[in-house]
């Protein structure tokens, strides 16, 4: 195919002809860039949900969708959910490159000494009515952060953007397992700074004063993991909800906040949780292709919870991960035969044989089998997306670091098709 640089637009009603320069990235299609359209044609373009169109340029997270491939910063995400670990992969993710040991050393030394939060902070937990679900404390007291932590919410100072990032990412388990308590009534935990990450996270939701509690290791790696495949996902609606907030000069703890509001929608990081809720609906598999047959209907809202992707036409690499996972850490923790597993698997299994997914390229997601594994380790399914909001606070601000670091970097503001009522006097009365 020959080089092509420029992609040409000729207006049929006017024959004005444009050329809009062809962006060529590292890896995926070419992007026209059409920032000049307006000014060159008089148009807007028009893309709702953002099906073509390209927000940034970003060099963290690569998909190919339709080849099921997840890179973070090039590596594949299978040889770091096998090889690595979350405070490395985060480390990746916001640096660009794997941690050294000594870099290893520091970062991770740096996480966990920033672990604990402001004493007068754990007061907005007793505004929160007691069964308040966790992730609306979780939105409010991160974005509470902001009134904590002033001496870091200088964007422009690239000291302050790095330690507002590592306290978010310290943080959010203890907020995460704070709100958690806070809704089952029991005392908060304090953070051990000798804890892994997820070792830490397991004690501050699992243990209570008045007993010894060991972390158990294969829930500690069962997690890590799963926080690994979870870190980052490129222009999602959250993270892109984090860029479009972060553009506006909004403090990084406010931004994160919004991201919060933004994953926890049933059709996005809220999906964990709703497919819990759909197979205790289902109950058993005789009732599958009622089901299935309710998710075929245009006219039924229901929807296959844990099924589809708007990037990947193919499975996502995240599920097949944790689908694996779900088999080894069942059997190690001894719930191998979890009826919630058996029932998503034949879900799985029939659905993919169906017409109506095999036409529209509807796979399992990752959200599909995560609340299995969770549901496993112990975690109450309403946690399910907190523990998916934890993970992806590293990839928000990763990716809000790299746009607010942009010399060019601009406010978002979409522009719009407008269909309502044209200029019109009030009436005298
Ligand atoms: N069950 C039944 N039908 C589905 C499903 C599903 N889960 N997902 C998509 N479809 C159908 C649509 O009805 C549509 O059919 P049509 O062409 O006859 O109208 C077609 O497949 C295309 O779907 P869209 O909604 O246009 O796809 P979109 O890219 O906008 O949505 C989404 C993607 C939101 C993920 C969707 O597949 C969905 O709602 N899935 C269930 C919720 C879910 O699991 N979300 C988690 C996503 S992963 C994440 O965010 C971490």
């Amino acid at each position: 195919m020959p080089k092509q640089d420029t992609v040409t637009i000729i207006d049929n009603a006017t024959g004005k002809k444009a050329e809009f320069p062809v962006i060529r990235g590292s890896e995926g299609p070419p992007v026209v860039d059409i920032g000049r359209f307006y000014r060159e044609l008089g148009y807007f373009t028009f893309d709702p949900g953002f099906v073509s169109t390209a927000s940034c340029r970003s060099n963290i997270t690569f998909i190919d969708g339709d080849a099921g491939v997840l890179l973070y910063r090039g590596y594949p995400i299978e040889q770091l959910a096998e090889k690595s670990n979350f405070l490395d992969v985060s480390h990746l993710l916001l640096y660009g490159e794997l941690p050294d040991s000594k870099q290893h050393d520091q970062f991770s030394s740096i996480i966990r000494h920033h672990t604990m939060i402001n004493e007068s902070l754990k007061g907005f937990y007793d505004g929160f009515y007691h069964d308040a679900h966790p992730m609306a404390i979780l939105v409010g007291v991160v974005g509470s952060l902001s009134a904590f932590y002033h001496d870091s919410t200088d964007i422009h100072n690239p000291e302050h953007r790095e330690i507002a990032a590592h306290r978010l990412i310290a943080k959010m388990p203890t907020i995460a397992a704070a709100s958690y308590k806070h809704s089952i009534g029991e005392p908060f935990v304090y953070p051990r700074n000798d804890q892994s990450y997820c070792g830490n996270l397991l004690q501050m939701m699992f243990s209570i004063p008045s007993e010894r509690y060991e972390v158990d290791p294969i829930a500690e790696r069962a997690l890590d993991m799963i926080f690994i495949i979870h870190a980052d996902h490129e222009q999602n609606a959250s993270t892109s909800t984090v860029r479009l907030a972060g553009s506006s000069g909004a403090n990084p703890f406010a931004c994160i906040s919004s991201g919060i509001t933004a994953l926890w929608g049933p059709a996005h990081g809220g999906a964990n949780e709703a497919v819990l809720q759909m197979l205790a609906e289902i109950g058993d598999v005789k009732n599958i292709p009622r089901y299935l047959e309710k998710a075929k209907d245009r006219n039924d809202p229901f929807r296959l919870m844990g099924f589809g992707h708007r990037v990947y036409k193919n499975y996502d690499p995240r599920a097949k991960i944790i689908r694996k996972m779900c088999h080894e850490v069942l059997n190690k923790l001894g719930d191998a035969n979890d009826p919630y597993l058996e029932l998503a698997m034949r879900l799985e299994e029939i659905a993919l044989k169906e017409d109506y997914f095999i036409e529209r390229r509807l796979y399992p997601n990752v959200d599909f089998y995560s609340g299995i594994i969770y549901r496993a380790l112990g975690i109450p399914s309403n946690m399910f997306t907190v523990m998916f909001a934890i993970a992806r606070t590293v990839g928000w601000v990763a990716q809000w670091m790299e746009m607010i670091a942009e010399p060019d970097q601009r406010i978002g503001r979409p522009r719009q098709i407008y269909t309502g009522a044209s200029r019109r006097d009030y009436p005298d009365r």
